[in-house]
């Protein structure tokens, strides 16, 4: 009785010559006549590219998952959708998570598929998997790559954060270009995506946290056997999600964002967290604000000590217990009777889950560091908000008053930040404009721009920048991020000029330009346009219907769903 709901066999159940087609060409394949009697069909959504090195083990974990959907008597169908690889796309990887999102969305719901596995890793291609899927609603279940096994050099272990480390001692004179190029192999040495709490680690998080995965899905290695174990389970389970008609909707209320807020506070996430989430919500038609992670990351301490917050990776997490194991760490506080995709609550999922190394997963009453999550500061410089990540921050920076340091766009900023002559010290405030999703276009992640080398040369690490970009999840440093609104839609960010003071104070925040009201009104009132508007292509569509950060930055007509529904129903 089920299977003749499905909407698989609004295809391959008709008779006549439309079921002809659905089915003769699928034959084509060595498809068995049974595989189209009414089982659930099970797509397989992959974003296996060679040209995104973090998913390229992903053929194999498809394999896995399609042993599981056969196992469990469903019918296994692989599709591939546009894949964003972090470091190779240009101009940025998130100038096309919504493009993707609509790849996947039309994807699945132009096909005979009944529910969906999304493979998921690099950091753009679980926010842009999961957006899609939502606007279709159909029963879900994500897969993460998993990470990359730690890399080693010179005796040490190394990772992603070091990049940025070994960049500076490079400038410094500290390590030879030849070392520089030696580490490259050492650090990336397995499949699998960032080892440390990147952005795609952060993703893999939040997935699980809001139950779309099956447990200990963010931490196993993606070199580690059990990767394949999970994906095989996560086949055999789709099946039966969609027999159970458990759509992603049931599983994303608002109770599930709100653990991953807390969580993603607990795990020291990346701060690109905030504008994924908050589209993910804007797709299911959750409620939810830039103001609600500071409200449910307040009073969360850090408790997973992992780069580029604290010291391990994120396989150390799987060897000390896990994800469940650190969510079970906060059961007084995040929602236990949250669903998730196994059909059991966050609580059950996370109740026989164990601790097995302090140093990795700490308590809530000795944390690894009291301060975490996402702080929100608001003010005339940034009227929408802007985010802080304080555990990737200077203590003594988060209030700080400084003269502005201003360069109007990327391009000024590599022109002039190693000019001798460039009037800056270490108590001055660095302020990049025009790096916003409509400005850039695509809100890239130069938001935690590098200092100049005068200044590295005094042995300062850390300096209060301030932009309407991003950060990339493996980076660190007193960064203001995401000022809304931008610079290139008229934001006060925008008037800021060399020699302004600004002040920030992340414990009340607020972030202030302290200039008058009135000769804000003179700057607004001279200020022009100065970026590139595209006329044409998906780049112009993105520019001209793409919201502000503190919206999520997806386009303003791709909100909501339109649900499972085919328009029209015939060839
Ligand atoms: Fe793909 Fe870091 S570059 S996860």
């Amino acid at each position: 009785m089920e299977s003749q709901k499905l909407r698989s066999q609004n295809w391959f159940g008709r008779k006549g010559k439309d079921g002809f087609i659905y089915r003769a060409w699928m034959k084509n394949q060595g498809t068995p006549p049974d595989m189209f009697d009414g089982r659930p069909v099970i797509g397989i959504c992959n974003t296996w590219s060679e040209l995104t090195p973090c998913n390229g083990h992903f053929r194999e974990l498809a394999e896995a998952v399609k042993k599981g959907v056969l196992e469990a008597g469903g019918f296994p169908v692989e599709f591939p959708v546009m894949s964003l690889g972090e470091t190779l796309i240009k101009p940025t990887a998130m100038l096309y998570r919504n493009l993707v999102s609509m790849d996947v969305e039309e994807s699945i719901r132009a096909n005979p598929i009944d529910g969906v596995v999304l493979l998921c890793s690099c950091d753009k291609t679980t926010p842009s998997l999961v957006m899609g899927a939502c606007s279709v609603n159909i029963p879900t279940l994500v897969i993460s790559g998993g990470p990359m096994l730690k890399g080693h050099w010179r005796g040490k272990d190394i990772g992603t954060s070091d990049v940025w480390r070994f960049d500076a001692a490079h400038k410094l004179g500290q390590i030879t270009a030849e070392e520089f190029v030696e580490s490259e192999a050492c650090m990336a040495r397995t499949q699998g995506h960032c080892a440390v709490m990147g952005t795609a680690s952060t993703m893999a998080v939040m997935v699980e946290a809001l139950g779309l995965s099956l447990p200990n899905n963010a931490s196993i290695p993606a070199a580690d056997a059990r990767r394949k174990v999970l994906s095989q389970l996560s086949g055999r389970r789709i099946v039966e999600m969609v027999k159970e008609d458990i759509t992603l909707d049931k599983i994303l209320t608002r109770k599930a964002f709100e653990n991953a807020i807390m969580v993603n506070a607990a795990i020291g996430g990346s701060t690109n967290f905030v504008i994924h989430l908050l589209a993910i919500a804007g797709r299911i038609g959750i409620e939810l604000n830039i103001d609600d992670f500071d409200k449910y990351s307040q009073h969360i301490p850090l408790l997973a000590n992992i780069q580029p917050s604290g010291e391990n990776y994120m396989e150390d997490l799987y060897y000390s217990g896990g994800l469940p194991a650190l969510i079970k760490e906060m059961k007084t506080i995040i929602h236990n009777d949250a669903i998730t995709v196994n059909g059991k609550t966050m609580g059950e999922n996370c109740a026989t889950a164990e601790v097995y190394d302090r140093n990795v997963i700490s308590t809530m009453e000795q944390p690894f560091k009291p301060e975490s999550g996402i702080v929100v500061v608001k003010g005339n410089l940034a009227p929408n908000g802007a985010v802080i990540k304080p555990s990737a921050a200077s203590t003594a920076l988060l209030k700080h008053s400084g003269k502005a340091v201003v360069f109007e766009n990327i391009e000024d900023y590599h022109a002039r930040i190693d000019d001798p002559l460039l009037e800056i010290d270490a108590t001055s405030i660095m302020v990049l404009k025009n790096v916003g999703p409509k400005g850039y276009p695509g809100m890239a992640e130069v938001g935690n721009m590098a200092l100049p080398k005068k200044i590295l040369e005094q042995g300062v690490t850390d300096m209060v920048r301030i932009s309407d970009g991003r950060m990339s999840g493996t980076g660190f440093g007193t960064t203001v991020l995401h000022v809304s609104p931008e610079a290139a839609v008229g934001g006060t960010l925008g008037l800021v000029q060399n020699g302004d003071i600004i002040s920030l104070d992340a414990h009340n925040r607020t972030l202030q330009l302290e200039v008058s009201e009135e000769e804000l009104a003179i700057r607004r009132a001279a200020w022009k346009q100065r970026e590139k508007m595209h006329t044409r292509g998906y780049v112009h569509l993105y520019q001209t219907h793409v919201e502000q950060a503190h919206l999520g930055a997806d386009m303003d007509f791709l909100k909501g769903g339109s649900g499972s529904e085919v328009a029209r129903d015939s060839h």
